[in-house]
């Protein structure tokens, strides 16, 4: 018996409801594992502000720091969206805690699901087999360099800076990852036009040259936009700098024709946190309507590459695309007849759970 120590961090809306349903998927992998997972919970986003004035209150943090992974739900509230005075905002507690952790890379896995074809606004035959997955730098670019606002508040900066450093530890998981799938990198930029990119370019394709049997493209941000959606299933492993990454993995998320399904992991230099790419999304909450899938996904990507649980992992995802197919899914995918958020997580759990039961 070992113990894995898990923050959990439900945050505002529909966060504390997927939440739950990723926890009944990590208690099933513990009753057929060897592994303990002792699960401590932590305020972040628009609910610590209400309680601490704080959204990332310093206990959050030390849990953070002080565990092997964080199970992220959502942070963000209308109250706070329509408030341009806000001093203290939700998204702060994330961006920090992202800076705080050093989480550098973002991973979002872009799949179509054959029983979801129908829902996207893409036709069939563009979407067919997907499956790429998107390395978004993190905790650099112009997300975090410095901010200016001149004092008569007509002029204003966002610095975007990067170093090689930045470049290359990103760019190493990326290749690494391409090893084991299809064996292309596509990174991203603006070369034309932006200097940071004219670095990003020379440091990647120099790094490329250690990945002989992985092949690199590179293209612009504006023809990547396009071509995400005129032809996905060209891509495998997509390279790029935080705001281009923030911009099209929305963009990819249409392909899946649901928010839902997209799970997400927050690579660290020692602890990796893993979240649904949904959002707090505050007007489906407490209305049991919320799809646990992303969340549930992002519990496998936890085992994968936080625990080198793979096997286990491998089959949440096998349990998930069973669940789809057997149409057990929330209102957003199938309006005409749906299952509830908890209907739709506890299934996935008991297959996921019969699976690993079946495999030992
Ligand atoms: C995301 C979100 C965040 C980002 C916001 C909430 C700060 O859009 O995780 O993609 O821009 O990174
Ligand atoms: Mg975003």
């Amino acid at each position: 018996m070992y113990t894995k120590k898990i923050a959990l961090l439900p945050g505002d809306g529909i966060g504390p409801e997927v939440i739950a349903e990723a926890v009944k998927v990590l208690r099933v992998i513990e009753k057929h594992t060897a592994v303990h997972f002792d699960i401590q919970e932590g305020l972040i986003g628009a609910c610590a502000i209400h309680k601490t004035g704080n959204p990332l209150p310093d206990e959050t943090l030390h849990l953070c720091k002080t565990s092997d992974a964080v199970l992220f739900g959502a942070i963000g509230s209308p109250e706070f969206d329509n408030n341009p005075a806000a001093k203290v905002r939700p998204e702060q507690g994330l961006l920090k805690l992202r800076k705080e952790l050093g989480l550098f890379a973002n991973l979002r896995p872009i799949r179509s699901y054959r029983s979801t074809y129908k829902i996207s606004p893409l036709k069939e035959s563009l979407i067919r087999n997907v499956d790429f997955i998107v390395f978004r730098e993190l905790t650099g670019g112009i997300y975090f360099g410095t901010k200016e606002l001149s004092s008569n508040k007509k002029t204003a900066s966002d610095l975007c800076l990067y170093t090689e450093d930045e470049i290359k530890r990103i760019s190493k998981l990326a290749f690494e990852a391409a090893r084991h799938r299809r064996k292309k990198v596509t990174l991203v930029d603006k070369a034309n036009v932006l200097e940071t990119s004219r670095l990003w370019r020379r440091v990647v394709k120099n790094m490329a040259e250690e990945y002989a049997d992985v092949e690199l493209e590179t293209i612009y941000v504006d023809n990547a936009a396009m071509k995400i959606l005129l032809n996905p299933s060209s891509f495998d492993v997509i390279l790029t700098e935080n705001m281009f990454g923030d911009i099209l993995t929305d963009e990819a998320s249409v392909i899946s024709g649901s928010l839902g399904l997209i799970p997400s992991a927050s690579i660290g230099k020692k602890v990796s946190l893993y979240e649904p790419i949904h959002g707090s999304f505050p007007e489906g909450a407490g209305k049991g309507i919320a799809n646990p899938i992303a969340a549930i996904l992002s519990v496998a990507m936890m085992l994968e590459y936080s625990f080198d649980m793979t096997i286990q992992s491998a089959m949440i995802e096998q349990a998930v695309r069973e669940t789809l197919d057997r149409g057990i899914v929330t209102k957003e995918i199938n309006p005409d007849r749906y299952y509830s958020t908890s209907e739709v997580g506890e299934f996935v759990a008991e297959l996921a759970g019969r699976e690993i039961f079946e495999s030992v």
